[in-house]
């Protein structure tokens, strides 16, 4: 059984990881808009993954004998100066996933729920990849011209 608190706090992570899948959405059109088509399926891949994490936690909260809630999502951002601002945005985003799971971890491990705390690990560690991707999509857009831009379009669109 899952405590009210750690449940509550988990609640609200859920709502944070629909938020971001909307964050990357925006995202997704905005590039779209701007004719990155392989950019924008990119972002649109992000989004999905962002919905299920929320997935995954709720079914986890679930399991543990809790109540999964959809809360209501704030809006969230539209329209960047350019592509690499959106790559550093989504950078930050990720560092700032990271600072909350930490957060969730800490509430895991002051309810002394063990197994909380090995569930939220997997996203731990996860984090490290998703800043890790976003950062090197980011660097390598900073010393892009045009010709490797469209490039990396192409290649960034083949994510499945
Ligand atoms: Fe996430
Ligand atoms: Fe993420």
């Amino acid at each position: 059984m899952i405590t009210e608190k750690l449940q509550k706090a988990i609640n609200d992570q859920i709502t944070a990881e629909m938020w971001s899948s909307n964050l990357y959405l925006s995202m997704s059109f905005f590039l779209a808009k701007e004719g990155y088509d392989g950019l924008a399926n990119w972002m649109k891949k992000q989004s999905q993954e962002e919905l299920e994490h929320a997935y995954e936690m709720a079914g986890y909260v679930i399991r543990r004998g809790g109540e999964a809630k959809v809360n209501m999502i704030d809006v969230v951002p539209q329209g960047w100066g350019s592509v690499q601002e959106v790559f550093k945005h989504v950078y930050e985003h990720e560092c700032n996933v990271s600072a909350m799971i930490d957060k969730l971890v800490d509430i895991a491990s002051a309810e002394k729920d063990k197994a909380t705390q090995d569930f939220l690990w997997g996203f731990v560690r996860e984090q490290v990849e998703e800043e890790a991707t976003a950062l090197d999509i980011y660097e390598k857009m900073k010393k892009a011209d045009n010709a490797s831009l469209i490039l990396l379009d192409e290649k960034l669109g083949q994510r499945k």
